[in-house]
């Protein structure tokens, strides 16, 4: 087989850039190790930047997020219970995110996909690369036994974090920058309405906790806790207490109850390696750079950095320039910085740190209340929650 473009992973790097480069007239195959209900199956994300949603509408499959996406202007910060208020469109000139889960984006990606015959290798075992110093690198795999082959010009690694592409960069070459947290988010979705209309994201003496939502009817909700925690360790009833607490009494009093159908943890992680290309191969998304969810900027950063990638192969294939693709790395590393700089910041003054002692409590309350009292600092917050602008040329 021979493509021009071979995408490794199916998540939303790999599909947003298959559409991306499908509706620009560039071939590729898409190659992904599971199956599509298990990809489709997985909670994750559910906060939308502007950008991304207008990629979506830009790109045909904007429809159904239009209709069912709850458009969020602000969010509350809470500081032991006592609630404030962000006005994401007061502050950065009316920009707003919407709330719709990844899942929902990706039943959205793969609906177009299947409808625009873009070429999906599901359940493909053992990926490997060669080829990526010189001009004509490949793609092997095992797909129902038989052995594959697949001859490209440019192969893009969106294989996520566990990925394999990531590690076809020689060691002299790859830097890794990375810090651990050594708790994670234990989240539980459930069929009651939210809440509060907005996301309520609190710091409270005993961990943070945050109130989410998918929809009117469907919540969403974390609270912080050890990163080896077992989940079967929180009954339902258990969570929903812990969580009350944490969001204090005034919300805690309109939290509506209710069995959970979904209950995990994730573990908090800040990641980038660099450089995000070398020779033939692209790296994009989870497979080059994790922030921890705090700043709800996984999925957007995935998307930003296909946007680039795209543009870059445009030029390469319409215009013979190799300008783009020369500025990939350095251009997307710049940006995923500002985001895992938003996002440990973020997680630096809404978590409880084990090694916290009171003085570095009391620091947390202050920039909290200064956040509170201060429209600059406000304005700090909002125009990198909404999303730092990306310039695609
Ligand atoms: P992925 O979504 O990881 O997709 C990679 C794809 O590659 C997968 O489908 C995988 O099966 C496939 N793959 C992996 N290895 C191979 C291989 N060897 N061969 C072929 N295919 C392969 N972000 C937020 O903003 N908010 C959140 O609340 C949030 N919660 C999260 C919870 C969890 C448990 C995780 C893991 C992530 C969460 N994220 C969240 C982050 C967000 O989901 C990711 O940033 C986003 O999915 C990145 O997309 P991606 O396409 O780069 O990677
Ligand atoms: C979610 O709804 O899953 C969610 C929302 C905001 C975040 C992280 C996760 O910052």
């Amino acid at each position: 087989m021979r493509t021009q473009i071979g995408i490794i992973g199916a998540g939303p790097a790999g599909m947003f850039l298959a559409l991306l480069l499908q509706s620009r007239g560039i071939e590729c195959v898409v190659i992904e190790q599971r199956n599509r209900e298990y990809v489709e199956g997985r909670v994750r994300a559910g906060v939308l930047e502007q950008s991304t949603v207008e990629l979506m509408r830009h790109l045909g499959i904007g429809e159904r997020v239009a209709r069912e996406g709850l458009v969020h202007r602000g969010t509350h910060l809470a500081i032991d219970g006592k609630l404030f208020h962000i006005d994401f469109a007061a502050l950065t000139g009316g920009k707003t995110v919407t709330v719709y889960g990844q899942q929902e984006v990706m039943r959205d990606l793969y609906d177009a996909a299947v409808q625009r015959d873009i070429a999906i290798v599901w359940d493909a075992e053992g990926v490997t690369l060669s080829g990526l110093e010189g001009d004509l690198p490949a793609i092997d795999f095992r797909h129902r036994d038989a052995l594959e082959h697949i001859d490209c010009d440019y192969v893009v690694g969106c294989d996520g974090f566990h990925g394999v592409c990531r590690k076809f960069i020689p060691a002299s070459v790859l830097n890794v920058f990375e810090r651990a947290y050594s708790f994670g988010w234990l989240g539980i979705l459930a069929d009651v309405p939210p809440a509060n209309p907005e996301l309520i994201y609190a710091n409270h003496e005993r961990g943070f906790a945050l109130a989410s939502m998918r929809s009117n009817e469907r919540s969403r909700y974390y609270i912080q806790c050890p990163q080896n925690e077992d989940a079967a360790q929180w009954p339902d009833e258990r969570f929903w207490d812990e969580l009350c607490l944490r969001l204090g009494p005034e919300i805690g009093a309109k939290v509506t109850r209710g069995p959970s159908f979904e209950k995990s943890l994730a573990p908090l992680r800040s990641f980038v390696s660099e450089p995000m290309r070398w020779g033939r191969l692209f790296l994009a998304g989870d497979a080059a750079h994790i922030v921890p969810p705090t700043g709800a900027k996984g999925v957007n950063l995935a998307v930003a950095d296909v946007r680039l990638l795209s543009t870059a192969l445009e030029q390469y294939y319409k215009q013979g320039s190799s300008r783009g693709i020369d500025n990939y790395s350095r251009r997307a590393l710049e940006r995923v910085w500002k985001a895992e700089r938003f996002s440990w910041w973020f997680t630096s003054i809404t978590h409880r740190f084990p090694d916290m002692d009171a003085f570095a409590r009391r620091l947390q309350i202050a920039e909290l209340n200064y956040i509170q009292e201060s429209r600059a600092a406000q304005q700090v917050l909002a125009e990198n929650y909404v999303g730092l602008p990306l310039e695609v040329d």
